[in-house]
């Protein structure tokens, strides 16, 4: 048996057990980024990569900023840890403050998690809870969307829509139903933009009222674009149309943000963006920049307040992580909301999108391109799937861009870009002009 100084240890990539990763084919070519600055990463090749997908779209900010970098250093060497059951810490006070003055509209609590999975998580648990605490008890049912990515904890696979994601982990929440997602290449291929056509996908929500009752129906969740699962638009009043019925029925109304969140669409939210107010609205990744792992669920007032009712001795909510605002996370937080603020990152993003569309539709007739999508700093490029490959031809894309040095994501055949909100138009066309150079080399 090892012991743990044992230096005889080879640091191979063995052990490793890699998430959403085909394992075995990366460790034949593993491709590992040692550094960060700004735009670019560096590959363990030494080469600079341009970020086109803000890391995982988390790096609004750019990466390697030196006021985040500082905040988190001074933080670990003022306070490392504080437990945030019965006790706090300053900093967990003043983010939530400043989040709620950021946030659209009444949203003025927030809850602290760790990543957007508990997030979704902690949010569809507010909502059971809430409807439990007004009386409401047969409010159980949870309504997601098909293709809706919302993590990977339970509740996030279950309300979630993306097939890959559920089917290796048995039945899931029980009381769950789903909308239809919002896309259709008949009516939207090409929108620059939102799709003009599909608002009456959320007249779906009558149906599943029909079907089982508003009476049982506690919350709805979407993404108001959705990302993970290759950039899906919102139809022009289908957000406006969904907030309708959840008020007309009862139910709330849940905006999984993780992705929208923090100028990705060039607006602080998409709430805000799209002028839609949901009940709740989950944050994550762009929160600190991706540089400290940190999650969050923003409520309304009335939300909050009913659960303010009983003796005050009486813990209000049974729920809660031992890093829910983790110091480190609340540092870097702090510090990457004052860059956003300092540098009017989110207005940057909105005033660049118009370039950026240009650049997106500017791929319209290159080959294997049978869709382009654009909000905000965000693309989705769909790919004809190679016939009896799917997925295929999107992969390779990916590492083809790869070795031309720019990280794009790649879900099956779409590719997503979404770089950080700090990008220069020269480097907006060197983005889309290497994915374009690496299509017209792909079969
Ligand atoms: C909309 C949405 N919700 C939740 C998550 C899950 O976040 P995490 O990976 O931090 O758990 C993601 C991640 O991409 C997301 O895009």
């Amino acid at each position: 048996m090892s012991q743990p100084n044992d230096m005889s240890l080879p640091n191979d990539l063995d052990a490793l057990w890699m998430p959403f990763t085909a394992n075995r084919q990366f460790k034949q070519a593993p491709r590992l980024l040692v550094a960060a600055e700004g735009m670019y990463y560096t590959s363990h090749d030494g080469r600079q990569v341009l970020d086109g997908a803000a890391g995982l779209w988390c790096v609004n900010a750019g990466h390697g900023r030196r006021p985040i970098v500082e905040a988190i250093r001074r933080q670990a060497g003022e306070l490392d840890y504080a437990p945030p059951f019965q006790m706090g810490h300053p900093k967990a006070f003043e983010l939530a403050s400043r989040l709620a003055r950021l946030l659209p509209g009444d949203l003025d609590h927030v809850f602290f998690a760790n990543s957007g999975s508990e997030s979704v998580d902690t949010a569809l648990k507010i909502a059971l809870a809430y409807h439990r605490q007004r009386g409401e008890a047969a409010r159980t049912r949870l309504i997601g969307r098909e293709r809706g990515y919302h993590g990977v904890g339970f509740g996030g696979i279950s309300v979630g829509g993306i097939g890959a994601n559920r089917k290796q982990f048995g039945p899931l929440l029980g009381g769950v139903d789903h909308l239809p997602h919002t896309h259709d290449h008949t009516h939207q291929a090409f929108s620059r933009g939102q799709p003009a056509a599909g608002a009456h996908l959320a007249d779906e929500l009558e149906h599943l009222v029909a079907l089982h009752d508003a009476s049982t129906i506690a919350a709805v969740i979407v993404e108001p674009m959705a990302g993970s699962t290759g950039v899906l638009i919102p139809p022009v009043g289908y957000l406006e149309r969904l907030r309708e019925l959840c008020t007309r029925y009862g139910i709330l109304l849940i905006f999984d943000e993780v992705i929208t969140g923090f100028g990705r669409l060039g607006a602080g939210f998409a709430a805000e963006r799209f002028g839609v107010q949901p009940d709740l609205l989950t944050m994550a990744k762009a929160v600190s920049n991706g540089a400290v792992p940190m999650g969050a669920v923003a409520v309304r007032k009335g939300l909050f307040d009913s659960f303010m009712t009983g003796p005050d001795s009486m813990i209000e909510l049974f729920h809660g992580y031992t890093y829910s605002a983790h110091p480190l996370a609340c540092a870097a937080a702090l510090a990457t909301l004052d860059l956003y603020r300092d540098e009017d990152l989110f207005a940057r993003a909105a005033g660049l999108s118009p370039y950026w569309e240009d650049a997106v539709h500017g791929l319209k007739g290159h080959r294997h391109v049978i869709d382009l999508r654009n909000l905000g700093l965000v693309a989705g490029i769909e790919l004809e799937p190679r016939p009896g490959a799917p997925g295929k031809r999107g992969y390779e894309a990916f590492l083809g861009c790869y070795e031309k040095g720019v990280l794009i994501r790649v879900t099956g055949d779409i590719l997503a870009l979404s770089p950080p909100l700090i990008i220069q138009t020269d480097q907006i066309d060197r983005l889309f002009g290497t994915v374009a150079e690496v299509l017209s080399g792909i079969d």
